[in-house]
């Protein structure tokens, strides 16, 4: 039933920061992972939304949503009890694995990694959450985090919050001084670029969540196959090992918009 689309009620929002806002829909749980993604359609434009809460005690999952052009800005105007689109979940999800587990989320890229901080922690890894943001109002995630007991650290661009600089400097710190089995990530491609070399440095297993344009969703259109491996994103991904993503070789390069030309980052 998973390609069935749904029309759901919107069950709650949370306003997470001044440009993020998180809604939480009844769900039928089958087999959902932390790194899955849903589509969402606004009755018009159909988009891609990662899972960042998975609640199958209170039947509820939610999305989270960064208010950047006009389908998400169409998002940010709904309210409790509208109606929205869903199918899903599509795609890997993170492999939970390891005792002692680095998670670190750039801006939006903290959604799949609240989800997977929730599920990890639930079995008992011991973890080191990294949320990243510019600015101290877009911080996401702490709070909640904080509530399951994990270990938080918030790191800021501009120093307002937390650590002063980007998310890969305080790794290359934490992976150092301690001792993890494993790191999983997901945020703005140049970060996660700069980690895939932290990682094969310190020959620290990881897994990435990556982004591209996407369609289907479903395997079918091809939108979101990357150079040159031709894997699509929305099946083989979005989560990948390392090794796997060094055989991408547009990562951290380009990407393409919805007509296929090229974009560099
Ligand atoms: C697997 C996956 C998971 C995602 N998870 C989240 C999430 O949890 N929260 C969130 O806020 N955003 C997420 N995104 C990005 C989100 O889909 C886009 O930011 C959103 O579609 C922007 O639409 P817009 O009309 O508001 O902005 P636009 O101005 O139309 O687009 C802004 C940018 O968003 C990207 N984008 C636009 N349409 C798509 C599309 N159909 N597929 C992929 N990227 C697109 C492009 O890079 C574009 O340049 C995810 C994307 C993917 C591929
Ligand atoms: S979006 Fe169509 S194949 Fe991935």
């Amino acid at each position: 039933m998973k390609h069935f689309p749904q029309v759901l009620k919107i069950k709650r929002i949370v306003e997470e920061s001044p440009t993020v806002k998180t809604f939480y829909f009844p769900w039928k749980f089958t087999d959902e992972t932390p790194g899955q993604f849903l589509m969402l359609w606004n009755f018009q434009d159909e988009k891609p939304m990662s899972i960042s809460s998975i609640d199958p005690v209170n039947d509820e999952v939610g999305v989270s949503v960064k208010m950047v052009g006009p389908f998400t800005q169409s998002l940010h105007k709904l309210h409790e009890n509208d109606l929205l689109g869903l199918r899903g979940p599509y795609g890997t999800g993170f492999q939970i694995a390891g005792s002692r587990v680095l998670a670190v989320g750039g801006g939006i890229g903290m959604a799949p990694i609240a989800a997977f901080t929730d599920e990890a922690s639930k079995r008992g890894v011991e973890m080191d959450v990294i949320t990243a943001a510019t600015t101290k109002k877009e911080i996401l995630f702490q709070e909640r985090l904080n509530t399951t007991g994990v270990n938080v650290m918030a790191t800021t661009d501009d120093g307002s919050h937390g650590f002063c600089g980007f998310a890969t400097e305080l790794v290359e710190k934490l992976i150092k001084q301690e001792d993890y089995d494993m790191m999983v990530v997901c945020g703005p491609e140049i970060m996660m670029k700069k980690l895939l070399d932290i990682s094969n440095q310190y020959q620290l297993p990881t897994q990435f969540s990556i982004e591209r344009y996407m369609k289907c969703a479903l395997g079918i259109c091809g939108q979101c196959c990357v150079d040159d491996v031709g894997w699509r994103i929305c099946v083989e991904g979005p989560v990948f090992w390392g090794d796997q993503l060094m055989m991408i070789s547009e990562f951290g390069k380009y990407h393409r918009d919805s007509s296929g030309i090229r974009k560099q980052f």
